[in-house]
């Protein structure tokens, strides 16, 4: 069984341990559902204030969701749309303080204020993007967007 440790210290200390527990769950495993599976249930436990962690897949035309934690969501987004489909176009982080404030945000869980989005890259490919929802404004800052691209690069490097 896996035990996941609570995290301590600062929170880029909190990132290192999650990291290592990230490592240690998808050692040995390439299947990139089951690996994205375990890490959307693993970061989801182990941040607070979060209600939504997941990935959404690019199928070759849009991104579809793919394994996550909270409430249901919606199941497509085009390129270029939303926060997914702007981090999946413009290949860069998207740390969203306000998702009222961001054009074209789109609304999963009503809850939902802040959002950050890693974009899955394997060289020039879109894999897809890996999602995170808080209900909290401005929940997510630099080193949430550090931690979690380390997180997502982990993901990446295990389905390779
Ligand atoms: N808010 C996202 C849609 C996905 S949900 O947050 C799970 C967006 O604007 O792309």
């Amino acid at each position: 069984m896996f035990h996941a440790h609570a995290l301590s210290g600062s929170k880029p200390e909190q990132y290192d341990q999650l990291l290592t527990q990230a490592r240690a769950l998808l050692h040995g495993e390439r299947d990139r559902i089951a690996n994205a599976a375990n890490l959307s249930a693993l970061v989801y436990h182990a941040l607070a204030q979060v209600n939504w962690v997941g990935f959404y897949f690019f199928d070759g035309t849009e991104l579809v969701v793919g394994p996550f934690q909270g409430k249901p969501a919606c199941i497509r987004i085009a390129l270029g749309r939303g926060v997914c489909g702007t981090a999946a176009v413009t290949r860069e982080v998207q740390l969203i303080e306000d998702v009222s404030a961001f054009d074209g945000h789109i609304a999963c869980d009503a809850e939902s204020r802040s959002e950050l989005v890693v974009p899955l890259f394997e060289g020039d490919r879109l894999i897809g993007v890996f999602d995170l929802d808080s209900p909290v404004p401005g929940r997510f800052d630099a080193e949430d967007a550090a931690g979690l691209t380390a997180i997502a690069a982990t993901y990446l490097a295990a389905i390779r």
